[in-house]
């Protein structure tokens, strides 16, 4: 087992670094004077640390020596991801009025297999755990039905793996992409996903046991909501009770976010509702 979560958490740094290359080759590089400014801030905060914390050369270089190491683990997407990206999307969706956004994390893989709602997300036939479903509406600001919409979603297996950065999944494993019905309306049949553990035996882990900081985030499902005309929305689900839904390591909880499961009346696991709601483009 010790085994298997460390190849795990190697080959999951890797391919989050191969994806992110080719996911986000495309964006726009930034002005030389928005350079200027947030390389200055960054190296200044950085500075600061230093003079007001006195920084001894051995903390120096057991920081220089760690950044390497990330480097070396291919573990910046994690690094980021976790530490970073919730104020970049905090700021990104500060002016929407529907659903509350959240981080994308470093596993997304975009064009899984379309299916039409209800649908039963890819799994294997003996897939572990408690059964999920997940349905509601996908509406405008004005709650009106939005039947073009599509709802991605991927989520961590029973044990906390993701298909494509964890080996031994089928490629699409819990991975697909739902389109509404002419009503607007979504149904998707999964499992329910376990808490998840950054990997912790590369340089991030390194970072929380040497912090005696904890290394999970709470269950949850990712989604990207989009409808032809509207914002597309970025966001995660989470489940009441979970224990760390209080202390996420990614900081990526909102409230409105927290979903409360019933279990089903045929006994088949649980179910929930969730309404997204589109801000116009
Ligand atoms: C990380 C993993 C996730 O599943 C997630 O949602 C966010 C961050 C990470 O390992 O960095
Ligand atoms: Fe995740």
């Amino acid at each position: 087992m010790t085994t298997e979560i460390q190849a795990t958490a190697a080959a999951s740094g890797a391919n989050a670094t191969e994806r992110f290359r080719e996911n986000k080759k495309t964006a726009a590089s930034s002005s030389q004077e928005r350079v200027n400014l947030l390389a200055s801030r960054v190296i200044k905060a950085i500075n600061d640390t230093v003079l007001e914390e006195k920084v001894t050369y051995d903390e120096y270089n057991a920081f220089k020596a760690w950044l390497i190491q990330v480097g070396e683990d291919g573990e910046w997407p994690l690094f980021l991801d976790v530490w970073v990206e919730h104020s970049v999307e905090q700021v990104a969706n500060e002016n929407r009025a529907g659903t509350k956004g959240s981080i994308e994390g470093p596993y997304y893989v975009p064009n899984s297999p379309r299916l039409e709602s209800p649908a039963t997300l890819p799994m294997r036939e003996n897939e572990q755990g408690t059964p999920l479903l997940l349905q509601g509406s996908i509406t405008n600001l004005a709650g009106e039905p939005l039947p073009g919409a599509t709802v991605e979603i991927w989520h961590a297996d029973d044990e906390g793996f993701y298909s494509q950065f964890a080996p031994g999944l089928p490629e699409w494993n819990l991975r697909a992409t739902v389109a509404a019905d002419a009503e607007g309306r979504y149904m998707i049949n999964t499992m329910q996903p376990a808490p998840y553990q950054i990997p912790t035996d590369g340089s991030c882990g390194r970072l929380i046991a040497a912090a005696g900081w904890h290394a999970w985030r709470p269950a949850h499902l990712h989604l990207k909501i989009s409808a032809p005309g509207y914002q597309l929305i970025t966001s995660q689900l989470y489940f009441k009770g979970d224990e760390h839904v209080g202390d996420d390591i990614a900081s990526a909880v909102k409230p409105e976010l927290i979903l409360d499961p019933t279990p089903r009346t045929d006994n088949r696991g649980r179910e929930v509702s969730y309404d997204f709601v589109l801000d116009p483009e």
